[in-house]
């Protein structure tokens, strides 16, 4: 069977800046609180112009630059996204439009914010198959869309953003061990309503509600039990571990779960401080920062895990196989620079306060 290289990596995040002073003045909060409890300082946020699509269209026009492929070579174009832009057609087609990948299939994949693992998951298995040689896997969203402003419980931690990996058939690396799983009979700690739902219920807006609380106990341990899962399938034991990027949800559940793995801190790749939580993102966007700090290199095993919505949660165990260097102008840049031309506009939303940089 194929290997699955990481061909090249992208990530978006919009020009715009909410930080937790922004925030506190927003509902009752305050940045001690918001850095204590979460490890989140600051946050991006779309434009009004911005969606899950073109966020994970300008992410992926640079991670095919890294690997300094066209458009059209790609075979399949997934989209992780809870936040697509409309019911259909789904976010991945509009990548697919906006890149000119006229040969590529291309789907939707929601897992709410372990989206990003089922749709690598599933990207690596159509190469493994022999089935497609070049997949594109996008994790995008546009959480600021479906957040209760006024909800201090919840608002604190989102943020909106978008990481793309190419993928490529080779002769090794890729996926040694992968868990996903699911209880839908956790929709009650963490849902998103939409529009086609129940009839004969009050309608609800389109917003994320959470319980924290219960989302954060019930975290730790589908991350630790999924890794230590998916390990096992890797014949491998969290010592093996070069580099783990987990989903960045909560810095306090990073680390209670990576203490109970017993990995050690500099393995660990941690930016939530500066993204906030961006759901099917995170994994995608970590993993590039991760790349352009020179954490990741050939032959490595690199490990990731998620949770979240409703409830979904996983771990992917990978050999990481050859990414060439950064492309000009695709890494580590400011946002400012980043920034494709719709976003640099003003913004409309006067209950969001917002700060560029
Ligand atoms: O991708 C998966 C998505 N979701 C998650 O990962 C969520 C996981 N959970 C969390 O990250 C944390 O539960 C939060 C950061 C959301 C909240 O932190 P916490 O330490 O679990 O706080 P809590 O909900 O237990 O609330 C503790 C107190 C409460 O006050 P009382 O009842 O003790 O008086 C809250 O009302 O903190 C209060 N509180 C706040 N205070 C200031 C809740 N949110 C805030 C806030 N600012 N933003």
């Amino acid at each position: 069977m194929p290997g699955v290289r990481i061909a090249g990596l992208g990530k978006y995040l919009p020009q715009r800046v909410l930080t937790n002073d922004d925030l506190a003045r927003m509902v009752d909060t305050s940045d001690e609180w918001i850095q204590e409890r979460s490890g989140i300082r600051e946050r991006h946020l779309a434009s009004d112009e911005e969606t899950a699509s073109s966020m994970g269209l300008e992410a992926a026009r640079r991670a095919l630059a890294v690997a300094g492929m066209e458009a059209d070579s790609l075979d399949l174009v997934l989209a992780a996204t809870t936040t697509p832009d409309g019911l259909f057609p789904s976010a991945a087609s509009l990548i697919q439009d906006g890149l000119k990948a006229h040969r590529a299939g291309a789907f939707d994949i929601n897992a709410a914010c372990t989206g990003f693992l089922a749709a690598l998951a599933t990207g690596s298995q159509f190469i493994a198959t022999g089935a497609s040689r070049r997949v594109l896997v996008v994790g995008t969203e546009v959480l600021s869309r479906i957040v209760d402003w006024t909800d201090r419980g919840t608002c604190v931690i989102f943020g909106d953003g978008a990481g793309a990996l190419v993928l490529e058939a080779a002769e090794r690396g890729g996926p040694l061990g992968i868990v996903l799983r699911s209880d839908g009979g956790g929709i009650g700690m963490l849902n998103a309503p939409g529009p086609c739902g129940r009839r004969d219920q009050p309608a609800r807006p389109f917003l994320v509600s959470m319980d924290g609380r219960q989302v954060f106990k019930f975290a730790v341990n589908a991350m630790e039990g999924a890794l230590r899962e998916a390990l096992k399938a890797a014949d491998l034991s969290p010592q093996d571990i070069d580099l783990f990027v987990p989903h960045q949800a909560n810095l306090r559940i990073i680390n209670a779960a990576t203490r109970a793995l017993r990995i050690p801190a500099e393995k660990v790749m941690i930016n939530i401080q500066h993204c906030g939580n961006t759901s099917s993102a995170s994994i995608p966007i970590a993993l590039c920062e991760a790349w352009e700090e020179g954490r990741l290199h050939e032959g490595q095993r690199v490990a990731l895990a998620s949770f979240g919505g409703g409830l979904a949660w996983g771990a992917i165990v990978l050999e990481w196989a050859h990414v060439g260097p950064p492309a000009p102008g695709t890494a580590r840049q400011p946002a400012d620079e980043m920034a494709p031309a719709a976003a640099k506009g003003p913004s409309s939303s006067p209950s969001v306060p917002l700060r560029r940089r």
